[in-house]
């Protein structure tokens, strides 16, 4: 088989890419190693910024999204006991969009259907070959027999734990990580939302969050230890934990229920430099990780895509190999953006440390930011969205 573009991974980042890249006359064929049920099955954050809504438009699946969706013009942070509330909508004229990412895969994989562009799914055994020559191959295993496909590039868009930034050879990529000691357990129910918006909370014994997929299904966090067991949290658990870290008002308010997920993810960030490798350009969670707070993982997966997505358009219909040569450094210039806030917002959210300076130190960059208006801008024009 030949295409031009081999996409590796049917997440988020892999479906957009092959979504604009149909949508501008390229051919692509993805290859996920899971099933399609199991790529949807995976609860996700759920805060779409404006220029990843513009994205999903232009790749013609943003219709379910405006019509589901719901548009937040402000976020609530919650310390010790207080709300505060910040208005992105006074504060920079921008909104965001909450709306699940497991929608939105359903969304792109209906799209991918529609174009009629192969996918395919349980490929096993994905090996990338020769991607610093012309010609490019990738291998894998399918129904019991071998495949291969011919390209004239791969996007490895297989989340952190794909093979392709794996595929590059150790001297030449460089990781700088930061691995948090705490994760978040997450609970997903068929119940209303504390509130209209998301709380972020901070409080003495742990950060947690009240977001929310519709105004009936809500998702809630609480930090927890790495070394905890999801099995040792029953649902009454999970609530009487949580109440504490809320005001009187939220509290008053929280209607609980049965889950219908709950899980539990470590925090870490991460990011892989550069993302091109001759013929192999990395995309989303394969060359990079957020921790959670500030939902921003999904959102620069579409901005890599957006960048890479130009780059191709721009090689295949102008001969130009301009965006393909500043796509590293372009897409890794909002990427660590986008990792400075979401380090920022976990270190002055969570309960890292025990030692009180610490702990006076956060709670000064809050006051800060709920008294400075220059603070609350700041703030707010990170959690819509940098431009791009
Ligand atoms: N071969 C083929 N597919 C693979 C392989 C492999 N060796 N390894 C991983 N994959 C697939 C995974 O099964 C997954 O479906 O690649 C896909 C990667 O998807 P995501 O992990 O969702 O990553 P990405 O598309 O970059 O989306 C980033 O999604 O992971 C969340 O929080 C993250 O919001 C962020 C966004
Ligand atoms: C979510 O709704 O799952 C969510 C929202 C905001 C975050 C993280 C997760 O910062």
């Amino acid at each position: 088989m030949r295409t031009q573009v081999a996409i590796i991974g049917a997440g988020p980042a892999g479906l957009l890419l092959g979504q604009l890249l149909h949508k501008n006359g390229i051919d692509n064929v993805i290859l996920e190693r899971q099933t399609a049920d199991y790529v949807l099955g995976r609860v996700r954050a759920g805060v779409i910024e404006q220029v990843t809504m513009d994205l999903l438009d232009e790749a013609g699946v943003g219709a379910r999204m405006h019509q589901d969706g719901l548009i937040h013009d402000g976020v609530q942070i919650c310390v010790d006991g207080v709300r505060h509330r910040l208005s992105f909508k006074e504060l920079t004229g921008k909104s965001v969009m909450v709306y699940g990412q497991t929608e939105i895969t359903k969304d792109l994989m209906d799209g991918r259907v529609a174009a009629v562009a192969p996918t395919v799914y349980s490929a096993q055994d994905v090996t990338l070959h020769d991607f610093f020559g012309d010609n490019p191959r990738v291998s894998y295993r399918a129904e019991g027999r071998g495949h291969e496909i011919a390209c004239d590039f791969i996007a490895g868009c297989d989340g952190f734990h794909g093979i392709s930034r794996k595929s590059v050879p150790p001297g030449l990529i460089s990781a700088y990580e930061r691995v948090y000691p705490l994760g978040w357990l997450g609970l997903l129910s068929d119940t209303p939302p504390v509130s209209e918006e998301l709380i972020y909370v901070r409080h003495a014994t742990g950060f947690a969050l009240c977001s929310m997929r519709s105004p009936t299904r809500s998702r809630y966090y609480i930090q927890c230890s790495l070394a905890e067991d999801v099995e040792a949290w029953p649902d009454e658990r999970f609530w009487e934990e949580l109440k504490p870290r809320l005001d009187d008002e939220a509290r008053d308010r929280l209607v609980t229920g049965p889950s219908i997920e709950k899980s539990i993810a470590p925090l870490r960030s991460f990011v892989a430099e550069p993302l091109r490798f001759g013929r192999l350009f990395l995309a989303g969670d394969a060359a990079h990780i957020v921790p959670p707070t500030g939902a921003k993982g999904l959102n620069l997966a579409a901005s890599d895509v957006r960048y890479l997505s130009r780059a191709l358009i721009e090689h295949y219909q102008e001969k130009s190999a301009d965006g393909l040569e500043h796509y590293s450094a372009r897409a890794l210039a909002r990427v660590w953006k986008a990792e400075r806030f979401s380090w920022w917002m976990t270190m002055t959210l969570h309960r890292i440390s025990d030692n009180p300076f610490d702990q006076k130190l956060q709670l000064a960059e809050l006051d800060y930011l709920f008294r400075s208006p220059a603070a609350a801008t700041a703030f707010a024009e990170n959690y819509v969205g940098l431009p791009y």
